[in-house]
């Protein structure tokens, strides 16, 4: 038996949380994966269990089994849980499309879904994604269902209903391509500061991270981490994972992918963002491989372990940093 030290090791070691994205139908399946997210990791988040669509197959119904699978799997193996995510525009459920709602039904079938949800999980769930990506790549307020119902005020609202129902879960917001300072970062710096001077209830914003390797900026990132700590709110990265651009392949990928990794890792213990979530266990459970979109342009071969499980270079340039033992 191997004496060297898991990844959840270096990471529990050092009180940092490394976590992955899981599905429910892999952890029943896959007695591989199911080891993995044990083993390596200690944190987990449900990739998508917890999402409006998955959980409402009706307007008065819930199927909480998949989330559930997920939620009690990160409980009894000791892992901090986040959950994600309570309001989005994507991902809504099938009948929402055919629902001629009015705005005070829809405010009113927010704030059960969000009372129901939270509450379920009180004692089980440690930080929530409360709202993702309410900011369009222009830096706007997105129009969403949510925003078109009820203005600005549905973040204040999302909020504060999660607080009433679970006082002790950290609440966030979480959003992409907002992880170095660039105009939509500045766009959320300006929306959750609006937030704060109304005194939403809200801790922290996770920063998603799916990220091309070769373009990192750890500098403007800790930079961006910082002025979001000095608004008090903690950061956290939500939903990491390293591609490569299809069209532009360095000689050594992985080499590259890896050192990415290493210098997100190297800038969270700088500025104590103390918890990093990959989005998936392995290559083979990457959402990557599931849109035409991005497969064109980015390898489908994001995460920290390959398709057989093996660990990756990237692998062992986050567990070196986590442990101090990789210097290069
Ligand atoms: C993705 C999942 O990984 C896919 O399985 C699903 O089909 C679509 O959503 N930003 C988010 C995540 O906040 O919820 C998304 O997850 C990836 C982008």
């Amino acid at each position: 038996m191997s004496t060297e030290q898991t990844l959840r090791e270096a990471a529990t070691n050092r009180d940092f949380r490394i976590g992955a994205a899981l599905a429910a139908r892999a952890l029943r399946s896959d007695p591989s994966y199911w080891k993995a997210a044990r083993n390596e990791f200690n944190a987990v988040t449900p990739e998508n269990a917890l999402k409006m669509g998955p959980l409402r197959p009706s307007p008065h119904t819930y199927d909480f089994t998949d989330a559930d699978a997920i939620v009690d799997f990160g409980r009894e193996n000791d892992m901090y849980v986040r959950g994600h995510t309570l309001v989005w525009h994507n991902q809504k459920p099938e009948w929402f499309q055919a629902w001629d709602y009015t705005d005070d039904q829809l405010r009113k079938f927010l704030r059960d879904h969000i009372h129901t949800v939270v509450g379920r999980y009180r004692s089980s769930i440690d930080a929530w994604d409360v709202v993702n990506e309410a900011v369009a790549d222009d830096g706007t307020l997105r129009e969403t269902v949510w925003y078109d119902a009820l203005g600005e005020e549905y973040l204040d609202l999302a909020f504060q209903w999660a607080r009433e129902v679970n006082p002790e879960a950290d609440l966030y917001y979480n959003d992409y391509g907002a992880d170095a300072i660039n105009e939509k970062s500045d766009a959320i710096y300006d929306l959750l500061e609006r937030l704060l001077e109304r005194d939403v209830p809200i801790d922290g914003v996770g920063l998603q991270f799916h990220a091309l390797a070769g373009r990192s900026d750890p500098e403007s990132v800790a930079e961006n981490i910082r002025r979001f700590q000095d608004l008090g709110l903690d950061v956290q990265i939500t939903e990491m994972d390293v591609a490569n651009a299809v069209d532009d392949q360095p000689e050594d990928p992985l080499a590259e992918q890896a050192d990415y990794y290493r210098e997100i890792v190297e800038v969270c213990l700088e500025t104590d963002c103390d918890t990093l979530v990959t989005w998936g266990v392995h290559d083979g459970s990457t959402w990557l491989r599931n849109f035409k979109d991005f497969s064109k342009r980015y390898t489908d071969d994001p995460l920290l372990f390959d398709d057989g499980y093996e660990p990756k270079p990237a692998y062992d340039a986050v567990k070196g940093a986590l442990s101090g033992t990789d210097r290069s």
